[in-house]
C-alpha cells in the first residue's frame, strides 16, 4: 500500500493497523486519501508526530476516533434493496405470526445515518397486526453517524428511486427535507455498538435482522466474528438479511429462504443437527504438490457485455481486489461510455475511495445520459432500473456536493 505523499509512514501504518483493529475492515478497503485527510489536518492545527502516534495507542484519543470515523463509509438511502422490505412483509412477518409473537424486533446493524432502521420499523409497522408493537434497534460504530439517525431529518440523497417509497415513512418538512412520521420514530432507537463483538444481552433477540453493506469491507475472519454475533441474537423464527455479495455460504444454523440473489436466511424453530464431518481423505502418495509461482494479473479483458463485465467488477469487489475492480470500471466505460450502471459504478467507488473531485465528472456524464432517455425507459444492468433512478441518482449527489 503505498504512503500518501509527504505523510510519515510509521504514522500511516500504525493507523490502518488501528482502524483494521478496530473495524474488522480489510487493508485495502481502508481509503489511504481519509486517513490523510485527518493527519493533515491535526498536523495543521500545530500538533506533532510524537503526539499523534502517541494518541494512536489509546483508541479512546479523539484523534484515534477521527481516523477510525474517517475510514467507515456509510453510503444509505431508504428502502435500499426493496426486495428485503417486500419478502419481510410478504413472507416474514406471516412466518413469524404462526409462533404468536407478543412484538416484532428487528436489527439494522451497521445502520449508517438510520435510514435503514427507520425503512425496517415502518415496514414491520405496517404488516404487523393492529395493536401489536414494533421495536427496532439501529446500531453503528459511528456515533455521528447515529446523531444524524436521531434528527431524523433527511434530504434529497437518502430518497432514491431504486429504494420505492414502500411504507408510510415520512413527511415533507422544508423545500428538500424529510421528517420521519413520528410513529415510526417512536419505535425506533440507536445504540452504538461494533460488529466485532458481541450485542450486549440486555437488546435481546429480534426477529428480523438487517446487515447489508457493512461485511464487505471485512477480512474474511472478521465477517466470519460479525456474523457469529448477529446470528447470536437472531430469534427462533427469525430472519436474516444480508447484502447482495457478502457471504457465498449459508451462516452456521440458519437456512436459506428465497433465490439465493436474495441473501435472505431463517432460523427454524428447532435446530438443525450438525452437519456430518466429511470422511477423512486417503492420504496422497506420489511427491508433494508444489504450489505453481504467483503469476502477474494481465490487465481486464475487453468487456464481452457490459452487465456481464459489470458483475465480474462487483466479484472482484466482494474479493476485496478493489484496484482490479476499479482497473475493470475503468475498462468498462471507456469502452462503453454509455453504459449508465457502470458510470455510476464507478463514480460511487471513486467516492467511496474518497476521490470526489474524479467521481464528479462520471456523475455529471450520468446525469447528461440518463437526462436524453425517457425517464421509464428501463437500463439493463446487474439491476434493472429505469432511466429516471440514474438521472434522480446523479441529481441527488450533484445537488449534495453544492449545498456541501
Ligand atoms: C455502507 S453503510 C451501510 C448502511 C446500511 N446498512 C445500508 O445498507 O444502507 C456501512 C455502515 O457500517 C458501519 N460499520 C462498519 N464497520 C462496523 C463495525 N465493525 N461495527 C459496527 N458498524 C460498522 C459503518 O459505520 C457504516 O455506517
Amino acid at each position: 500500500m503505498t504512503v500518501p505523499g509527504g505523510l510519515d509512514p510509521l504514522l500511516f501504518a500504525r493507523a490502518r493497523q488501528l482502524v483494521s483493529e478496530r473495524t474488522g475492515f480489510r487493508d485495502d478497503a481502508i481509503a489511504p486519501e481519509s486517513l490523510e485527510r485527518v493527519v493533515r489536518a491535526e498536523l495543521a492545527r500545530g500538533r506533532t508526530l510524537v503526539d499523534l502516534l502517541t494518541d494512536l495507542q489509546n483508541p479512546e484519543t479523539p484523534f484515534a476516533q477521527t481516523v477510525v470515523r474517517a475510514s467507515l463509509v456509510g453510503e444509505t438511502y431508504f428502502y435500499r434493496h426493496p426486495e428485503h422490505f417486500r419478502f419481510v412483509a410478504r413472507d416474514g412477518v406471516p412466518g413469524v405470526l404462526r409462533r404468536n409473537p407478543s412484538r416484532l424486533r428487528g436489527w439494522s446493524a451497521g445502520c449508517a445515518t438510520g435510514e435503514e432502521a427507520y425503512s425496517l420499523a415502518s415496514c414491520l409497522m405496517a404488516s404487523a397486526p393492529p395493536g401489536m408493537p414494533v421495536e427496532v434497534l439501529g446500531t453503528d460504530l459511528n456515533e455521528a453517524s447515529l446523531a444524524h439517525a436521531r434528527r431524523a431529518t433527511y434530504g434529497t440523497w437518502s430518497r432514491r428511486d431504486s429504494g420505492p417509497h414502500l411504507f408510510p415513512l415520512y413527511r415533507p418538512t422544508g423545500e428538500r427535507e424529510v421528517v420521519i412520521l413520528e410513529g415510526v420514530r417512536n419505535v425506533t432507537s440507536f445504540a452504538v455498538t461494533n460488529l466485532m463483538g458481541p450485542l450486549p444481552d440486555l437488546f435481546g433477540h429480534f426477529e428480523f435482522i438487517l446487515c447489508r453493506n457493512v461485511l464487505t469491507y471485512f477480512t474474511p475472519a472478521a465477517r466470519e466474528v460479525a456474523i457469529g454475533h448477529i446470528v447470536r441474537a437472531l430469534a427462533p423464527g427469525g430472519y436474516l438479511f444480508l447484502g447482495t455479495v457478502e457471504v457465498d455460504r449459508v451462516p452456521e444454523g440458519l437456512v436459506r429462504v428465497g433465490p439465493p440473489e436474495l441473501q435472505a436466511f431463517h432460523r427454524p424453530e428447532t435446530p438443525l443437527m450438525p452437519a456430518k464431518a466429511p470422511a477423512p481423505r486417503p492420504a496422497r502418495s506420489g511427491p508433494p504438490r508444489m504450489t505453481p509461482p504467483p503469476v502477474a494479473s494481465p490487465p481486464p479483458e475487453p468487456p464481452r457485455s457490459p452487465s456481464q463485465f459489470h458483475l465480474e467488477a462487483l466479484e472482484r469487489i466482494e474479493q476485496g481486489d478493489v484496484p482490479r475492480a476499479s482497473l475493470m470500471l475503468e475498462a468498462l466505460v471507456r469502452q462503453f461510455p454509455d453504459y449508465l450502471p457502470g458510470l455510476l459504478e464507478l463514480a460511487l467507488l471513486r467516492e467511496r475511495n474518497g476521490a470526489r473531485a474524479a467521481a464528479y465528472p462520471l456523475m455529471r456524464a450520468v446525469h447528461a445520459r440518463a437526462a436524453k432517455l425517457p425517464p421509464d425507459q428501463l437500463v439493463e444492468g446487474p439491476e434493472c432500473l429505469p432511466a429516471r433512478f440514474y438521472k434522480a441518482s446523479a441529481d441527488a449527489y450533484l445537488n449534495q456536493g453544492a449545498a456541501e
